[in-house]
């Protein structure tokens, strides 16, 4: 079957949805190498500039010497090494919650918990925003699913009194992130937390990309808005501000148990290796560290630049994370940006369908505290350029 597949791939081309693997062949950082030449990196989520910093890696080189590279079994199995424990006190100490557990990656998290928390006879609710891995966890639990226009609490509240009518016995969860992966927005959190004392329901919040960028050490949104009481599941990620790789949720003792005897992403699959945990674990110390402060601060200084620096209109009005998107609509038009971009030299790619809704392709700029100012005027001097152009043509 010479033409197996082929189909597909041209169906994609021709609809401007192809995608294909770009190597980087360099250390991460905001200069990266593509295709041997250097480029300007606007487009990861090391919000902190950690995944190559020297004591992170010595971190990891410590722990290998230690424990070995691989954890050679499940958590339950013998894979669940020092490290691993130490990670989950840290982080329910992190999170100001009773207790933690970690997973191989956020994706992995999503899946496993929202998949062994709610069944047949239970209600999701769900930010039509939310990330892929929140959507597929919803769905192989086998719950109904709803799906609310993001942040609009009046469907949220329409589908939590339907609910109530409906399948009274249900459990009900309200699944949201803090910060928006793919906008950069914030949920209104503490209306949600309203709304979910109201009727009884049970709060998921992704904290994927709101840890380290937001609220005092980092801690995320959570604990900023003062909610971490009314919210029953908070997940997060390693993979992002803590450069690492890697998921977690923290909560009661209860639900953390619940987990470790149901997710099956996390009983039937290797523990990461210790070496990702002992890294994660220096993360957390340096974010809780006054040295991890001057770095979000410098972060949100960067944004500051950045906001200052972009034309009008290109944007949304107020920068509220280390996400900013810059909206096309059309897969094309998006596609063409970023190989312009990449031209001049900065990596920023398109961002398309089914990450985003069709039609609401955008690049997707990302910044770093390790970005230097004049790297950032140069980016918002490129994409003046490229807004004018745009205008003109
Ligand atoms: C909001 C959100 N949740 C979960 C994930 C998955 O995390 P990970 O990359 O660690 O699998 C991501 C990242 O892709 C994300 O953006």
């Amino acid at each position: 079957m010479p033409r197996l597949f082929e189909e597909e791939l041209t169906v994609l081309e021709q609809r401007s949805l192809l995608r294909k693997l770009r190597e980087i062949e360099s250390q991460p950082g905001t200069i990266v190498t593509v295709q041997g030449r250097q480029v300007l990196n606007f487009s990861s989520n090391d919000y902190l500039g950690l995944a190559g910093e020297q004591f992170m890696r010595d971190a990891a080189k410590r722990a290998i010497d230690e424990y070995g590279v691989g954890a050679t079994a499940s958590r339950l199995v013998c894979g669940n090494t020092t490290p691993h424990a130490m990670l989950e006190s840290k982080l329910a100490e992190f999170k100001r919650t009773e207790a933690a557990v970690a997973f191989s990656s956020g994706y992995a998290t999503a899946v496993g918990t929202l998949s062994a928390l709610a069944s047949r006879a239970d209600v999701i609710i769900l930010d039509k925003l939310a990330h892929a891995s929140l959507i597929d966890g919803a769905r192989l639990s086998n719950a109904t699913i709803r799906v609310f226009p993001h942040n609009d609490l009046k469907k949220l509240e329409s589908h939590l009194q339907w609910a109530k009518d409906e399948a009274p016995d249900a459990r009900v969860f309200i699944v949201t992130e803090s910060i928006f992966s793919m906008d950069g927005d914030r949920a209104p959190l503490v209306e949600i937390v309203a709304l979910k004392q109201d009727y009884g329901a049970l709060l998921v919040v992704d904290e994927a990309h709101a840890v380290g960028v937001i609220g005092d050490n980092g801690r995320g949104l959570v604990d900023k808005l003062g909610v971490t009481a009314h919210v029953d599941i908070q997940m997060g990620t390693l993979s992002k501000a803590l450069g690492v790789a890697g998921g977690y949720i923290c909560g009661k003792r209860k639900l953390i148990d619940l987990l470790i005897n149901r997710a099956r992403a996390l009983i039937y699959s290797t523990a990461p290796p210790p070496a990702l945990a002992m890294a994660a674990c220096a993360a957390i110390d340096f974010m809780e560290s006054p040295e991890g402060e001057a770095r979000r601060r410098r972060l949100w200084g960067n944004l500051k630049v950045l906001a200052a620096g972009l034309p009008t209109g290109l944007t949304p009005e107020k920068i509220q994370s280390a996400i900013v998107p810059v909206m096309f609509g059309d897969e094309e038009r998006a596609l063409e940006a970023a190989r312009w971009l990449l031209e001049k030299g900065f990596l920023v790619p398109a961002i398309r369908y089914p990450t985003v809704a069709r039609g609401a392709a955008r690049l997707r700029v990302t910044v770093s505290a390790a970005h230097m100012t004049d790297q950032i005027e140069s980016l918002t001097e490129a994409l003046r350029l490229m807004h004018e152009k745009s205008v003109e043509g």
